[in-house]
């Protein structure tokens, strides 16, 4: 288990602090207060944001970076001693998971209410969204019309027949993804179209996307599905040149409509400082540090679709509109379902 502690320090506002008039003494409260945030992130932007946040409120941060599935699990460990206040996750299912396992308290904010679309927080005020994420198809042109995909349903077409890849059942990307075709056409409709994809793979099931985005990129598989931001890394040079080239060869189709799965934060049932927690939520969804909080990995903002030049190349989509708590909700179906209708 590899955790990334991490404080950012401020230094200088505690000393003036003594000298402040009267009525900033909230201000002054506020600097005695430092925030722990476990976070499923781990972007060097992330934390430029949380610097500013501290520049513009007093609230000092302390921040743990770890897969959630670690933070899961550390967090229960620590129960009502844990430090943290703000718990970060991505994936809509383990939000909803951590609030199965009563990791989150209700907030109730009018501000998240007006920056967060009613179906992408919790219905409780436990969690809600800061990102939002697309899984849709990439294809190889030279193997697969794009034009020929223009519903999930689509990719169940034999003519797909040995053209298809898939990432493994494991993921909770495509369990959410799974979840979302139960709540749109229903159990049945969707069994027999995990048996038809299945029926279109031909090769071992991937562990990752990254390796889909690249297989497809070579041409040793002619369409894959993938969450978009895993093509913009490649394509934005950070990972190579070799991987960049990979990922010019591919393209992004976008299904009408489009599967939207989220990034979100809520409040931990341990904080001591619920107020002050809360308050960095609205910051990380207000429309301008949302932008640099999606921006950070290429994911989409909770509204619009940000100014990066890489995701506005692919164009515009529309959103399907299902809940992220229904795809939590609807989880251990969709996994029963992938086991048993041949998805690996
Ligand atoms: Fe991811």
């Amino acid at each position: 288990m590899r955790l990334f502690p991490c404080v950012l320090a401020l230094s200088g506002l505690t000393a003036t602090a003594l000298t402040l008039s009267p009525s900033l003494r909230p201000l002054q409260a506020q600097q005695n207060i430092t925030l722990g945030v476990y976070s499923g992130r781990h972007y060097n932007t992330d934390k430029e944001l949380y610097k500013e946040f501290t520049k513009q409120t007093g609230i000092k941060i302390k921040l743990l970076e770890a897969k959630d599935k670690v933070l899961l699990k550390r967090l229960k460990e620590e129960g009502a001693n844990s430090p943290a206040d703000v718990l970060v996750l991505a994936d809509a299912a383990r939000l909803v998971k951590a609030t199965s396992m009563g990791l989150y308290q209700s907030s109730s904010s009018a501000k998240l209410n007006q920056l967060v679309p009613d179906n992408l927080r919790d219905p409780n005020g436990k969690w809600y969204a800061l990102t939002r994420r697309a899984r849709v198809p990439i294809v190889n042109a030279d193997l697969v019309n794009p034009a020929s995909i223009k519903t999930y349903a689509d990719l169940a077409d034999p003519k797909l027949k040995g053209k298809l890849c898939l990432r493994n059942r494991k993921s909770p990307y495509n369990q959410s993804l799974v979840a979302d075709q139960i709540i749109l056409r229903g159990e049945a409709a969707t069994a027999q179209w995990i048996q038809g994809m299945a029926a279109n793979v031909s090769q071992k099931f991937f562990p990752k996307d990254t390796p889909q985005v690249q297989a497809v990129g070579k041409g040793t598989c002619g369409v894959a599905v993938v969450n978009t931001y895993y093509v913009g890394r490649m394509l934005d040079g950070r990972k190579g040149e070799e991987n960049k080239a990979l990922a010019e060869n591919v393209t992004v189709v976008f299904p009408q409509p489009t599967h939207i799965n989220i990034s979100g934060a809520g409040v931990t049932a341990s904080s001591d400082h619920p107020k002050a927690a809360l308050k960095l939520i609205e910051f990380l969804a207000s429309p301008d540090a949302g932008k640099g909080y999606a921006a950070a990995n290429l994911e989409y903002p909770l509204k619009g679709y940000g100014g990066n030049r890489i995701l506005n190349a692919w164009g515009t989509f529309k959103a399907d509109g299902v809940s992220a708590e229904q795809l939590g909700a609807k989880n251990k179906q969709a996994k029963a379902l992938m086991k048993a209708n041949g998805w690996k």
